[in-house]
């Protein structure tokens, strides 16, 4: 391989000093990934015209999209190895619902045989396809004044291959992290600063992919954050953030980057957030765990919650109808020591789906 490098030259013509200089082959690939995707477009334009649109349509035209994404570099390839070979060898030891149970097996067995890079696009349980609420969330953060730093909060970052906004074209919107920036609105909206402002620690239980922890980095959050969830998921968020060049660890410490925590380590972890300002965010996650998982938390843990972010299916979940989180969140928050809360609908229309926000004030 060549090492000739060329500068980049900007749209102005000059070159532009702090760009990345790039390799001839780094050039000439990128080339011939653009002349794929013009063909793709083509390919796509002439469909529209002549069969009118469809959601094919839309995947096969994002899908060229991610052409124009960077290649993994070899650090990056050995991340994703390594989550499939982490997958193959864990056993999942949490105490879940049988429903998570299920779940997180089948993301074992597919990962097995399923394209590493796209670990975000094998199923609908980390990461969520497009539905309706989704777009509906899209349009609320569209309507609000702070809707330019909300669109590049939610934009889709090249790992994983989260699952797109597809008839969003601009800004690249995912589900998630549309769904992830909507909280952080709604929360901000109600109780009238960033939650991450003020805080030493965010502690997330079940962060999903672990794009709220990317999220809140990109806003400009440089505490800890600290995930608790089952050692499965964990191996997702691990690929996750490393891709996103967030640093983790797994040991109960806190970093300038992110703790990736399971149910063995709470005692320790109750230990050393004892007298740092905590935010406590569980989104469709604390409300979806078994009862005896969560009463190793709480009320342990209220004493250093100054914030809260939750969102829960209410009055259960559908799936366990006998789980009540109505009971459950009452009494938390009856628990929690003087914090203020208000609870909200996600959607006015919508019953079933609670926001509940929290702030302990001085
Ligand atoms: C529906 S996902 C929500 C993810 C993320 N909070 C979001 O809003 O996109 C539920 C999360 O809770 C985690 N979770 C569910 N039950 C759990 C348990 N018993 N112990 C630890 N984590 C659990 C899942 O692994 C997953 O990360």
């Amino acid at each position: 391989m060549t090492t000739t490098e060329v500068a980049t030259v900007n749209e102005t013509n000059h070159v532009a000093e702090k760009a990345p200089k790039r390799t001839r082959e780094e050039i000439q690939e990128r080339i011939a990934r653009l002349q794929l995707l013009e063909h793709r477009l083509a390919l796509a334009d002439k469909s529209l015209r002549e069969n009118g649109f469809s959601p094919a349509l839309a995947d096969f035209m994002l899908e060229g999209e991610t052409l124009l994404w960077p290649r993994p570099t070899e650090e990056q390839v050995a991340i994703h190895e390594e989550l499939r070979t982490n997958l193959a060898s864990l056993s999942n030891d949490a105490t879940i619902t049988p429903c998570w149970s299920e779940f997180s097996a089948k993301l074992q067995k597919l990962a097995a045989t399923e394209p590493i890079e796209d670990f975000l696009q094998w199923t609908d349980y980390l990461s969520i396809r497009e539905h309706d609420g989704a777009y509906r969330l899209w349009h609320a953060i569209r309507k609000h004044p702070e809707w330019k730093r909300w669109e590049k909060l939610a934009r889709r970052v090249p790992w994983g291959n989260a699952h797109p906004l597809c008839l969003v074209r601009n800004g690249d919107p995912g589900v998630v992290a549309t769904s992830n920036v909507h909280h952080e609105m709604r929360f901000e909206g109600a109780i009238g600063e960033r939650f991450w402002e003020n805080l030493d620690v965010v502690f997330e239980f079940g962060g999903g992919f672990g794009n709220a922890c990317r999220m809140f980095r990109e806003d400009g959050f440089r505490g800890s954050h600290v995930v608790l969830d089952q050692p499965v998921v964990r191996e997702f968020q691990r690929a996750f953030l490393r891709l996103c060049g967030i640093s983790v660890t797994t040991n109960v410490k806190l970093i300038d980057g992110c703790s990736l925590l399971t149910e063995r380590d709470i005692p320790a972890l109750i230990d050393l957030l004892r007298g740092k300002r905590v935010g406590f965010l569980a989104t469709w996650s604390l409300s979806e765990a078994p009862l005896e998982l969560r009463a190793k938390l709480f009320p342990a843990l209220h004493p250093c919650c100054c914030k809260y972010l939750i969102a829960a299916q209410w009055p259960s979940h559908q799936r366990e109808p006998h789980i009540s989180n109505e009971r459950y969140f009452t009494q938390f928050m009856q628990e929690s020591g003087g914090a203020e809360f208000k609870i909200e609908n996600e959607f006015h229309d919508v019953n079933w789906r609670k926001y509940l926000f929290g702030v302990r004030r001085p």
